[in-house]
């Protein structure tokens, strides 16, 4: 009796310990396949940011393509869309650092003057004076250049900033003569950038004034033609940090 009983124990034994294997062999098996699952979704995280990054940087070159297709037609202005993109996201980043993060302001920025594109040689070139209307047909580079830009999926608040480079604080500006905070605050930034660098560049006609003195010829006109907010930001900004903007992309 008592060997019979042992001998169920010993059977009992066994019998749990080859279920005690198999069930660590099972476990260990759910665990590979975990390793496994994590190891694909790193694999596909790791494509898909590789995939959004080359989908950037052919946004990117795709506008600085545009951009250059401008600026050949304008050549007294050299890399003006490149000097002004610097001015204004180093405002924007001092007044709204959000704003600076969204690629497309930088876009906007770039391309702010595509419409030109559509302007005729003679009055995109015409050194003297533009007659009434021939002033007409330039302004209607903004507008021309919005409809470009508008078309292009995920680029809107580019095109917003294309539509806008020309209005003024005052409401007498173009296309739509929009006042005050109407217009896209990017936009606003956007026209102290221009100016400073239309102000700092040598023209065929004219040498281009100090980085002081400009900043001076722009705060004249903060609450007029600009937003004080932005020209005081432009205000507090070193002149060396302009000026080493200005001599990069010379
Ligand atoms: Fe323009």
């Amino acid at each position: 009796m008592a060997v019979q009983g042992e001998d169920r124990l010993k059977a009992e034994n066994e019998r749990l310990r080859a279920e005690l294997a198999e069930q660590r062999s099972r476990s260990g098996e759910d665990e590979r396949q975990l390793e496994r699952y994590a190891s694909d979704l790193r694999d596909i995280f790791k494509a898909e940011r590789a995939r959004a990054e080359e989908l950037r940087d052919s946004y990117v070159a795709t506008v600085r393509a545009l951009t250059n297709a401008v600026e050949a037609r304008d050549a007294y202005t050299g890399k003006h869309a490149e000097r002004v993109a610097a001015y204004g996201l180093l405002l924007t980043r001092g007044i709204e650092p959000a704003l600076a993060d969204d690629p497309q302001t930088e876009f906007g920025f770039l391309l702010h003057d595509v419409g030109k594109v559509a302007i005729p040689d003679q009055v995109l070139h015409k050194p003297e004076d533009l007659r009434s209307d021939e002033t007409r047909v330039m302004r209607r580079h903004v507008v021309i250049g919005w409809e470009i830009v508008s078309r292009v999926p995920f680029l809107e608040r580019a095109a917003e900033i294309v539509r806008a480079h020309h209005e003024r604080w005052d409401g007498t500006g173009y296309p739509d003569g929009l006042a005050g905070e109407e217009i896209p605050l990017a936009a606003r930034i956007f026209s102290v950038a221009d100016t400073l660098d239309a102000l700092t560049t040598d023209r065929p006609y004219r040498r281009g004034v100090s980085m002081p003195e400009a900043c001076e010829v722009i705060s004249r006109a903060a609450g007029s033609q600009f937003d004080s907010a932005v020209v005081a930001q432009l205000v507090a900004t070193p002149h060396e940090v302009l000026e080493s903007i200005r001599d990069q992309t010379e």
